[in-house]
């Protein structure tokens, strides 16, 4: 493992030990966090994030929020479920895997409580889901690595966006998930980082983490993923996705639709990398996913230096939607799905169990 992103420590009471991603790449600091709110923090602020570390964190959200009240009723503690549920579900809007965890969190204590379980055994059901998502996601990442290298071959480039890597979920990322296991697999592989702008998940997570891997990393700016391919030192393009609609329109970190965009026009093939969890089985196109907007000081003053005007108007973004004919292939835990459509979307989602 490159780096242990999320855990639970402990058994009951127990606390979500996570990396602090807004001090790195210049300070590797562990946060324990122990309670609900700490936890709403930590996503709020980005501390933990990444659509699948923001599931895993979800799920332990819960268990903060629940853990003391295992002496409680049955109605106690299927009240404070669904409470820490909505109260979580407010920390960002768009990675779909907060939304699908807590639901997924909720469901089983309804069951329980359905199955006429007393409190404490709900709070062991609530326990058992938020490690299994967390295993899952583990084993959901080798899974993802394994399809995505065998479209790599020994000496190939691969340009990545924001960071889909180990940081951004509880093992081998998933858009850096083939890198890594073709690396295991004796491959020599390159990798360009865009920097992502405005917070820098690129250059700070990205680079970060590949270099601690030992992984050929070289960072560029955003507005250098053009000239590279167009020097043909890029094969192929992968990025994760924070929500992904039925026709496989797909959200990711704001920039990700320009590369797209590129690499089509230079013939590159252009991969998303998510496991189906980042699937909104809801939503039909793009453009119901909700982007997330943040404060302007992120662009005019990005890690405390002005760069802008004081006053002037600013528009921030932090996703933008892919359409799904820019996608080759969509490489899930269940296969890819190539040339996405709502057809071959929903045939995977079958597949997966999640349809
Ligand atoms: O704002 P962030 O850093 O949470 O955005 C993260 C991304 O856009 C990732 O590419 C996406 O969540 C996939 S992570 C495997």
């Amino acid at each position: 493992m490159p780096v242990d992103t999320i855990h639970w420590e402990g058994d009951r009471p127990g606390f979500a030990r996570i990396i602090d991603q807004t001090l790195l790449p210049t300070e590797l600091k562990i946060l324990d966090l122990k309670t609900v709110d700490d936890m709403f923090d930590a996503i709020k602020r980005l501390a933990v994030r990444g659509a699948p570390a923001i599931g895993v964190a979800a799920g332990y959200g819960v268990l903060l929020g629940i853990q003391g009240h295992a002496n409680g009723s049955a109605d106690d503690v299927f009240g404070r479920t669904k409470e820490t549920c909505a109260w979580l579900a407010r920390a960002r809007p768009t990675a779909v895997n907060l939304f699908w965890a807590l639901e997924r969190m909720a469901a089983r204590a309804a069951r329980d409580y359905g199955a006429k379980k007393n409190g404490r055994e709900i709070v062991d059901g609530l326990f058992d889901e938020a490690h299994t998502i967390w295993r899952e996601d583990r084993e959901i990442c080798r899974k993802i690595g394994a399809v995505g290298a065998d479209l790599l071959k020994d000496g190939d480039t691969v340009l990545t966006h924001c960071n889909a890597g180990a940081l951004a979920t509880a093992d081998y990322g998933t858009a850096l998930a083939p890198i890594y296991v073709a690396r295991d697999q004796g491959k020599t592989l390159r990798v360009f980082a865009d920097e992502t702008r405005p917070l820098l998940q690129g250059a700070r997570l990205t680079a970060w983490e590949l270099h601690e891997a030992k992984i050929d990393v070289t960072l560029i700016t955003d507005n250098m993923a053009g000239r590279v391919m167009f020097e043909g030192k890029i094969d192929a393009v992968f990025v994760g996705a924070d929500r992904i609609a039925k026709n496989g329109d797909t959200a990711n970190k704001i920039g990700t639709y320009s590369v797209a965009v590129l690499a089509r026009e230079h013939g590159i093939p252009f991969y998303v990398c998510a496991p189906l969890s980042t699937f909104d089985t809801k939503i039909a196109h793009g453009d119901e996913i909700p982007i997330e907007e943040r404060g302007a000081d992120e662009i005019t003053q990005g890690f405390g230096k002005r760069t802008a005007p004081l006053g002037v108007k600013v528009y921030n973004p932090a996703f933008d939607v892919t359409p799904a004919r820019f996608i080759r292939g969509i490489i899930t835990e269940v296969g890819i799905i190539e040339r996405p459509n709502t057809a071959r979307v929903e045939e995977a989602l079958r597949r997966g169990g999640r349809l």
